[in-house]
């Protein structure tokens, strides 16, 4: 007879962002397994910038397994703007979050890493050892450098003392519970306001940069999918879940209005 699976308790930094509710979701519809517990936090929970308040959520909890979204994030202007916040925060919150993880002994850390920190200057298909290839995007490199160093990290935390942290690299998330706000926000929620303002105002329609910059998106339930796949998956190293999940990607090779609004005004891109 199968012995019966082992109890896990899974905890889920950042459980209150766009990310964190898709997994949410799709635990509830059935993607937990019996012998899961779940447990999703928020920064009213703990402020993980603060050491103390780590230890004390990760002595609380006692997680088996983790998996770490919380971060300071945001679209390109935020980014541009406090490069210095995404990256001391950021730095702060993975540190807290990893050295917890390894005093309370948990099995397995999955972290969310992004593509937006692979170098600026590469070839393409990229992968996920050209990571650490040459300087990412200047206008991010706060928030790219902070991220790029949890691969660090985990490399370290496995050389040293053997442990399984391992982080995925999902491209620009969509979904219920993104950040809409125009300024801070990242570019698809962003449009689809501007898009909604513009049909409800009847004024023109302003899109920022040229429109012809590919990008890929992937939908938050889709990823959160993967990310359930990560906490059993790889010990260490970086799956690129832009890879593994590349059928899923849209790629926005022009302005598009979404459907619902069926917007007829007049638009325009500044770049
Ligand atoms: N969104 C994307 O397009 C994208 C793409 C690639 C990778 N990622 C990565 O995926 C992860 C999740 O992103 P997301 O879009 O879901 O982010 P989000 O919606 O902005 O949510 C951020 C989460 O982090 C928590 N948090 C922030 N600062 C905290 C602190 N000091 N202490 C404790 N919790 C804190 C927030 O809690 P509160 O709700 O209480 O503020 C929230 O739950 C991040 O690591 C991000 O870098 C995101």
């Amino acid at each position: 007879m199968a012995e019966p699976a082992k109890p896990k308790r899974i905890l889920v930094t950042g459980g209150s962002g766009l990310v964190g509710k898709a997994i949410e979701k799709v635990v509830a519809d059935g993607e937990g397994r019996p012998e899961e517990e779940w447990i999703f936090l928020s920064s009213k929970d703990a402020d993980l910038t603060s050491a103390t308040e780590t230890k004390a959520l990760f002595e609380k909890h006692k997680p088996t397994h983790v998996i770490h979204l919380a971060a300071m994030v945001g679209g390109l202007f935020r980014n541009i703007k406090y490069n210095l916040d995404f990256w001391r925060r950021n730095v702060h919150i993975n540190d807290n979050v990893l050295h917890s993880a390894y005093e309370c002994g948990v099995q397995k850390v999955v972290s969310c890493l992004s593509t937006c920190i692979f170098p600026d200057k590469t070839t393409y298909p990229i992968d996920e050892t050209m990571i650490h290839n040459g300087p990412p995007h200047s206008s991010n490199f706060g928030y790219s450098y902070a991220k790029r160093m949890i691969d660090v990290q985990n490399r370290g935390y496995f050389e040293q003392h053997g442990c399984r942290f391992t982080a995925v690299i999902p491209t620009n998330v969509f979904g219920p519970h993104d950040n809409f706000n125009i300024e801070d926000g990242h570019v698809l929620p962003g449009l689809i306001h501007k898009v909604y303002l513009a049909k409800k105002n009847g004024t023109p329609l302003t899109v920022w940069g040229t429109g012809r910059p590919r990008r890929q998106f992937i939908y938050s339930l889709v990823i959160s999918r993967a990310e359930a796949w990560g906490k059993e998956g790889a010990a260490t190293g970086v799956p690129n879940v832009g890879r593994l999940l590349g059928q899923v990607f849209i790629y926005l090779m022009k302005i598009f209005i979404p459907p619902p609004f069926s917007w007829k005004g007049r638009g325009g891109a500044v770049g």
